[in-house]
């Protein structure tokens, strides 16, 4: 017997989310949707993965860039068994199991694909389906038993009797059936019923008539069978996913103050002793090392953390790196390309973008510094701002070690600033200044005395005479 082979149903649009974008597209917790049940499938251990796609399928292809699964398509989406037969030639000479899995299940685990693959080869079954009992099985199949309390069939809810609505064990979208059997089965399949379409949950029929038996195994956690239908299904399997992502942080040696405020998106990582605050976005492929606090309202994107890192409060980094010891922020944003140097300080209402600030230096206050490379030990004043763009292209600013900026000055790119030179509070540097040089370009000061007493005396004269 052969290793299991998994086919993942993913070609349906998902009208009952209404969308422009592909169910399975729809991101929870920072995957696309899809991700997850190809991810359970490697898990438990299915040597080939083949997703059937169908609505948007080179978008959906492209999102599943790197992970271990093949596409076939569906063109016409005619039903979830005409979705598997557009996988046959993978498994019509197969000796060994297929798992089949619906593509809108991102709760489902390693471990129940598991235990139905176990319990399929434990106890000979022609089909094993895995059943849940709900409450609420609106919209989901009813498992149908004989008065022998043998699985007999499930019904579509739009084609269920009253009685048959009734029944709350339902069918969870994961199927395992042999390879040769399912191929041959398939074709009995006819588009008999409300939908016309060709119905997978037939093939329990199929199986009873051939005299065959079908093994319902009953999931406990029903979480895990969620089909996500709609938008509200949707937020309850992220709100599920975000919980669990937070335990395995949690349990790893992460602080978090208020953990239902903090959203981690699943492919990010965390060293050990970081503190997160209430309303922390934690996105992408981000990295943190450990020791690092993260305070509250800040959304960091795709970027590195090195260890011992401070975020205070109301901070956006996206895409950028932040080395050791640093400390950003309240309210700093760091756009695509900022590369903040160990013990570097970025402060309040400062903007950095494309540009390297070196090793301990400061940009504290109120400053934008864009296309730009800024050495060690460098103080860059309040106010100071890179004119980087020019209208048609940027330009860069490039600032040596231990430069001392006062504030409120404006570098017109291109422009260089030798090591050690000083910029005088107040300058527009358009030209570049050697090392060790003061640059200072201000209007010169005039005082002219008395000056704004007479004109007082003057305005209050005239407000008189209109009175
Ligand atoms: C399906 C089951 C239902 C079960 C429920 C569990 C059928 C007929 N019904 O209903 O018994 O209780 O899942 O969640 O299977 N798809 C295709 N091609 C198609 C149609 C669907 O690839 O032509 C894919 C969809 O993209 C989706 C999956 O199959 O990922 C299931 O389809 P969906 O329309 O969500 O089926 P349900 O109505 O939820
Ligand atoms: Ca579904």
């Amino acid at each position: 017997m052969s290793a299991p082979l998994a086919i993942i149903l993913a070609a349906g649009l998902g009208t009952r989310m209404r969308s422009q974008l592909a169910k399975v597209l729809h991101p929870a917790a920072g995957r696309p949707m899809i991700h997850y049940p190809v991810l359970a499938a490697r898990a438990a251990g299915c040597a080939r993965i083949v997703t059937v796609l169908g609505h948007q399928a080179p978008e959906v292809t492209a999102a599943l860039k790197g992970l271990p699964c093949q596409v076939v398509i569906q063109r016409k989406q005619l039903g979830t068994a005409h979705a598997v037969l557009q996988a046959r030639r993978w498994f019509a000479s197969l000796r060994g199991p297929v798992v089949i899995v619906n593509g809108d299940l991102p709760l489902l685990s390693e471990a129940t694909i598991r235990r139905l693959l176990e319990a399929h080869r434990s106890q000979p079954a022609t089909l094993t389906v895995a059943s849940v009992r709900l409450s609420d099985p609106t919209g989901y199949g009813r498992l149908i038993r004989s008065a022998g309390g043998r699985v007999a069939a499930v019904v579509e809810e739009i084609d269920a009797t009253p009685a048959e609505r009734g029944v709350t064990e339902a069918n969870g979208g994961l199927y395992v059936a042999e390879g040769r059997w399912l191929a041959d089965a398939l074709r009995k399949i006819r588009p008999d019923n409300a939908k016309r379409e060709y119905y997978l949950t037939d093939l329990v029929k199929i199986a009873v008539a051939g005299g065959g038996v079908v093994q319902a195994v009953p999931v406990e956690a029903s979480e895990e069978l969620l089909g996500v239908n709609s938008r509200a299904d949707l937020a309850r399997a992220e709100a599920r996913l975000r919980e669990r992502i937070n335990a395995r942080h949690l349990a790893a040696g992460v602080t978090m103050r208020h953990p239902a405020t903090v959203f981690i998106d699943d492919e990010v990582t965390i060293g050990q002793d970081c503190l997160l605050s209430p309303m922390v976005q934690l996105e992408g492929r981000t990295s943190i090392g450990s020791g690092s606090t993260v305070h509250a309202g800040v959304r960091i994107r795709n970027s590195r953390l090195g260890r011992g890192v401070t975020i205070l409060d109301g901070c956006i980094i996206d895409e950028s790196d932040v080395a050791d010891g640093a400390v950003i922020g309240p309210f700093a944003r760091l756009r695509p390309g900022a590369r903040i140097g160990p013990q570097a300080r970025i402060g309040n209402f400062v903007e950095v973008k494309r540009s390297r600030i070196g090793a301990d230096s400061k940009v504290n206050h109120l400053s934008y510094v864009g296309d730009a490379t800024i050495g060690r030990g460098v103080n860059i004043g309040a106010g100071t701002i890179t004119c980087n763009y020019d209208g048609v292209r940027k330009h860069a600013t490039v600032i040596g070690d231990e430069v001392f900026v006062g504030s409120d000055v404006q570098f017109v790119a291109p422009v260089r600033i030798g090591r050690g030179a000083m910029i005088a509070a107040g300058a527009t540097v358009t030209r570049d200044v050697p090392a060790g040089a003061l640059a200072i370009s201000r209007v010169a000061q005039e005082n002219k005395p008395g000056w704004a007493k007479t004109r007082l005396t003057v305005q209050k004269k005239k407000k008189r005479k209109k009175k």
